[in-house]
């Protein structure tokens, strides 16, 4: 366990909560009010989205592959959404058979994945046919000129927090198969600039 990734899962709750405050937590209940079926959240982290699951939500799966953020999410689990299933596997390697949910939920995951195309391959694997991949991810900018300035931060986010602020994600989910059918765009109004540009929304297998 390296530890910036201990570090990380020790301040994130800390670190995020300015934009959280600002904007983040509203886009999450916004997102999650179309959660419904059989979900799995992957990357669950320290268990944010927890408080906005509701009543259409018949069973919730977490996974998480970092044991720190596990340790968290468990015990937040517990407290919070005490039915719900928590374990350890990382979103390119889901332990689910195919069609085994309704939604799939990524909130701040897919930039961090260690491969964003396999990790998509196998959210639409474990989706059923119809499923809906409800997204909140922080990409690379549509402004060419923005998202060279990413580009050349980016050594500095992925020491900082582990991930890459300049993946062209929306991009990536269609190409994986996905057809979008609901994209806001947002920003993280705290974060450093080159971490701001956000997607919300939903996209169908
Ligand atoms: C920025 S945090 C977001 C946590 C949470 N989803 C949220 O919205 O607050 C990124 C999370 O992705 C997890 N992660 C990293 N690599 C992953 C992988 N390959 N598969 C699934 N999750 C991963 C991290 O451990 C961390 O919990």
């Amino acid at each position: 366990m390296s530890l910036r990734k201990k570090f990380f899962a020790a301040t994130y709750d800390r670190m995020s909560r300015k934009n959280e405050e600002l904007g983040v937590r509203a886009l999450r209940q916004g997102l999650l009010a179309d959660a419904g079926g059989r979900v799995l959240e992957i990357g669950g982290g320290t268990g944010a989205n927890l408080p906005f699951y509701n009543g259409a939500v018949e069973s919730l799966v977490l996974t998480e592959p970092e044991p720190n953020m596990l340790r968290r999410l468990q015990r937040k689990t517990r407290e919070q959404a005490p039915l719900a299933k928590v374990l350890r596997a990382p979103a390119e390697d889901l332990p689910f058979e195919d069609a085994s949910f309704d939604t799939v939920v990524s909130t701040l995951v897919l930039c961090g994945v260690d491969d964003q195309s396999r990790a998509l391959r196998e959210i639409r694997r474990v989706l059923r046919p119809g499923g809906q991949l409800l997204f909140l991810e922080h990409v690379r900018s549509d402004d060419p000129t923005f998202a060279r300035f990413q580009d050349r931060m980016n050594w500095l986010n992925r020491f900082v927090v582990n991930c890459d602020c300049n993946r062209p994600t929306l991009s990536s989910i269609e190409a994986a198969g996905f057809t979008v059918s609901r994209l806001e765009q947002s920003t993280m109004p705290k974060a450093p600039k080159f971490v701001r540009p956000l997607i919300v929304g939903s996209a169908q297998t």
